[in-house]
């Protein structure tokens, strides 16, 4: 295949960010590979509601200026280079959030790809070849699927699978029907786990409980209190995992659902409060000997677990819409992610 010398990328402008519609498209050179490096030719694209915060100013964990922004792809290697030891031409392979975290903990450097460091939405990428999880041939996923593993599917992960394996017959609640809560709510019913997911819409639950198999749903605007419909649901006696995407918002509720020595992960700031009535959270923790696990996606090796589970049971995340790779394509489904009208993923083809 012949590699072009320019391609066609989406980066911010320098200075003060406050829309995604300051993404603009242009063409830019392509880099030569070094030895251990691998050019994929990126075929789509995953969008985060992270994507939404970088551009609107609420994101709390800074960006690089200039930003080509997503986290998220998933492509083909067209390109390998001369140590390249694992990976061929051909190849179909997803990028990796925390650049060079390969296993365990987070280290205090951010190498986040699309934050701290440029992102996927762009034709081409040099990756090195750590940077870059291959899927295997067998699998039946779409190139949106695959993608769509990278930054929610290995939080979701990270959440059930990072500190205590997730065991059959344990209860998982998961808030919202976004990228986060929906690959969690496939992997917990794939893994035989009770399932509770919460939304704004009776529409959208009826959709989880058809589609996903969500085992109880609860519409938190109609049930403010939906804390007490968990306890319901559980006979008392709490869930096991919550997958928190609220953040300050919720917390106090997430722990009120949580079964005693149960685990709550840290993941989202969707929901906010004023800083006079934030919870004791600390008070909040003891009471049920709880679990709060502040969580940054994930690293290499959870994500390699996280491909062989969605591969090995032909698992299909679940993506909502596709965009194209056009002005128009990426700013309406930026648009769209902004909406909340989706349940699971946004993805652009490339
Ligand atoms: N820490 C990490 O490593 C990490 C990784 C990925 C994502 N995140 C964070 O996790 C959160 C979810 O990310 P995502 O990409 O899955 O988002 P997303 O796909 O944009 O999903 C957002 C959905 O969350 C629900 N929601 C909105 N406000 C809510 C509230 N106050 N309480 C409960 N649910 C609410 C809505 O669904 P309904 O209409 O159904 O309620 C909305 O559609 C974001 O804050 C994101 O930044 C963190």
């Amino acid at each position: 295949m012949a590699i072009p010398n320019q391609h066609r990328v989406f980066r911010l402008p320098e200075g003060n960010i406050s829309s995604y519609k300051q993404l603009a498209v242009k063409l830019e050179p392509l880099e030569e590979i070094d030895k251990h490096e691998v050019l994929v030719r990126i075929k789509a694209v995953a969008l985060n509601y992270r994507d939404i915060a970088i551009c609107n100013g609420s994101y709390p964990l800074g960006f690089k200026t200039s930003l080509v922004p997503c986290s998220d792809a998933c492509g083909e290697v067209v390109q390998v280079g001369s140590q390249v030891k694992d990976l061929q031409v051909g190849d179909r392979v997803i990028s990796l959030f925390m650049q060079d975290l390969l296993y365990g903990d987070i280290k205090e450097s951010d190498s986040s790809l699309g934050g701290a460091v440029d992102g996927v939405l762009q034709e081409y990428l040099i990756f090195a070849e750590n940077n870059v999880v291959k899927i295997p041939q067998k699998s039946t996923m779409t190139d949106s699927e695959a993608a769509s593993l990278v930054c929610a599917g290995t939080t979701a992960w990270n959440a059930l699978y990072g500190l205590r394996p997730l065991k059959p017959g344990q209860t998982v609640l998961a808030e919202g029907t976004g990228g986060v809560s929906i690959i969690a709510l496939q992997i917990a019913k794939a893994a035989g786990a009770i399932t509770i997911v919460t939304s704004s819409s009776d529409e959208k639950l009826d959709f989880v409980k058809s589609n996903y198999g969500a085992d109880y749903t609860i519409n938190y605007q109609t049930f403010p209190d939906w804390e007490q419909k968990v306890m319901e649901y559980t006979d008392g006696l709490g869930v096991d995992y919550v997958i928190e995407n609220g953040g300050i918002g919720t917390i106090q509720k997430s722990v009120d659902s949580l079964a005693y020595g149960g685990i709550v992960s840290l993941i989202g700031f969707l929901a906010t409060l004023p800083p006079d009535q934030y919870p004791n959270v600390v008070m909040l923790a003891n009471k049920k000997s709880a679990v709060l696990r502040g969580i940054l996606v994930g690293s290499r090796q959870m994500e390699e677990e996280l491909v062989r589970f969605f591969v090995t049971n032909d698992i299909h995340v679940g993506v909502d819409k596709e965009f194209e790779f056009t002005d128009e394509g990426v700013l309406n489904a930026y648009e769209y992610l902004s909406s909340q009208k989706h349940i699971g993923k946004v993805c652009i083809t490339v």
